[in-house]
């Protein structure tokens, strides 16, 4: 059955997100806490599988990747070394009649006038002020608002600091994961038997101040990004970026989402340093959005952290004897992004006899539950017993679930919403012929197959 436009609405992804346990808002029982979430059981079970398979396609596949998982605090010079702490804000502007404060960049984008993140003070103001008019505040619908301001998206810290004055000389949590990365450059490539080119790759968790944060999990304060640098010769930093564009989108197929939905958006208002910056792009239920940057970032990276650290992170190439500073191309993507992605592409409501049912046609491979085990009836302890047995065997390979709990076809639609690929009902043949029925998720055919052969039923298909 054909999926309508409305059916992977934001609210629907939301509420089941909720009630199926995916996804919580943070501190709920204290009344919430702004842009900040938690990932329920089937949620980190859908984060985890999400980071395996890119784990899998940026370091396991290759041989010129290598990991790391770098601190989250790190010496506040590298925040200044990289311009964190000068140039890392959003412009920001405050609503005069209910005081909401705004990006004003989004604001603008909203109305339909077009605004780069990446614009000056200057630049932008002088397009707000034109534009003043044609753009409402969302909570109040004023168009009276204050001169937009930089805001640097930095999340302080006091770590370290017993000074009563810290913010003088703060720590960061860090603003991106790739800082470590550069900062470790030099330690990898003495250990690690890489030479240019290799890419280093690192996921983890990265804080940001963000002014307004709506849309979910899309944007929040505090998110995890899969982030590789790629050191090359800087005659070759465009061969590998070209490699590294095909690649990436390859990436987001291979999960399952449809090349419909994906689209590049090139950058046009580059940094000084920077030889190309391209976005792919998903069509989430509100829009176009950013999914993953990918940046041909020269040398400036490295450039600075020798500049700041006193240290000489150059190349000496052994081949040629030739001496250079590397460059870098990056791919940077956000879990909780490609997370919304895969639930908006995978959430479906169909027919199925009298009712709708809800299914995420999810890839096996991310689907939280891979198999669930029924038995027919739960007050028949010899169904019970075996059904067990079967689940016992099962979870030694796959994450399992075991569900006695309401009639069958229940037990499926649970299973169906958070897209559980398998379900195996044991019932009284199966005690004769040891033998269960297995029903597959999207056409919801059923078939009989012999206990034994399960593991390498299901091995074949996920
Ligand atoms: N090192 C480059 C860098 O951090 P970015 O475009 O700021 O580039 C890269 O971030 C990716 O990180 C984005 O494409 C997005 O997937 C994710 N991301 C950035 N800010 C985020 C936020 N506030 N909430 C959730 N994900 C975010």
């Amino acid at each position: 059955m054909k999926k309508s436009d409305a059916d992977n609405s934001l609210e629907k992804i939301v509420s089941l997100c909720k009630r199926r346990g995916f996804v919580f808002p943070s501190s709920e029982i204290y009344d919430g806490f702004t842009a900040v979430y938690d990932f329920g059981p089937y949620g980190v079970e859908l984060a985890n599988n999400i980071k395996k398979e890119w784990w899998k396609a940026m370091v396991q596949l290759r041989d010129d990747v290598v990991g790391l998982d770098s601190a989250i605090f790190m010496s506040p010079k590298i925040w200044e070394a990289s311009g964190h702490v000068k140039g890392f804000s959003d412009p920001l502007t405050e609503c005069k009649k209910c005081h909401s404060r705004l990006r004003l960049d989004t604001l603008l984008e909203e109305a339909g006038i077009f605004a780069d993140e990446k614009m000056s003070e200057e630049e932008i103001n002088v397009i707000f002020d034109k534009n003043v008019k044609k753009i409402k505040c969302p909570t109040c619908g004023s168009s009276d608002f204050t001169p937009g301001k930089k805001f640097n998206l930095l999340v302080q810290s006091n770590l370290g600091n017993f000074t009563s004055d810290w913010t003088k000389e703060p720590t960061y949590l860090r603003g991106e994961t790739c800082q470590g990365i550069y900062v470790n450059y030099k330690n990898v490539l003495d250990t690690a038997r890489v030479k240019i080119p290799f890419g280093i790759a690192q996921i983890g968790k990265a804080f940001r101040n963000e002014i307004t944060a709506r849309q979910f999990i899309f944007r929040t304060r505090e998110f995890e990004q899969m982030e590789m640098q790629y050191f090359t010769r800087p005659e070759e930093m465009m061969k590998y970026y070209e490699e590294w564009k095909k690649a990436r989108w390859n990436f987001y197929l291979d999960l399952g989402i449809s090349a419909k939905n994906l689209q590049w958006h090139k950058h046009e208002n580059l940094v000084f340093y920077a030889k190309e910056a391209y976005d792919i792009e998903y069509k989430f239920p509100f829009g176009f959005k950013e999914l993953e940057g990918l940046h041909a970032r020269g040398d400036y990276d490295l450039t600075q952290h020798s500049k700041f650290s006193g240290k000489d992170l150059s190349y000496l190439d052994p081949s040629d004897n030739q001496k250079f500073m590397p460059t870098v191309v990056e791919t940077s993507a956000g879990v909780g992004r490609t997370f919304l992605a895969v639930l908006s592409e995978a959430y479906h409501e169909e027919a199925a006899g009298e009712e709708t049912r809800v299914v995420l046609k999810l890839k096996p491979s991310l689907a939280p539950i891979k198999v669930a085990v029924f038995p027919l009836l739960k007050n028949k302890p010899e169904l019970v017993k075996k059904a067990r047995a079967v689940f016992d065997t099962l979870k030694m390979n796959y994450r399992a679930e075991f569900d006695d709990n309401g009639n069958i076809g229940k037990r499926y639609r649970r299973q169906d919403e958070i897209g559980t690929p398998y379900c195996i009902t044991v019932d009284f043949d199966s005690l004769e012929n040891d033998d269960v029925t297995i029903r597959e998720r999207d056409t919801m055919e059923q078939k009989r197959i012999n206990i034994n052969e399960l593991v390498k039923f299901l091995s074949t298909k996920i």
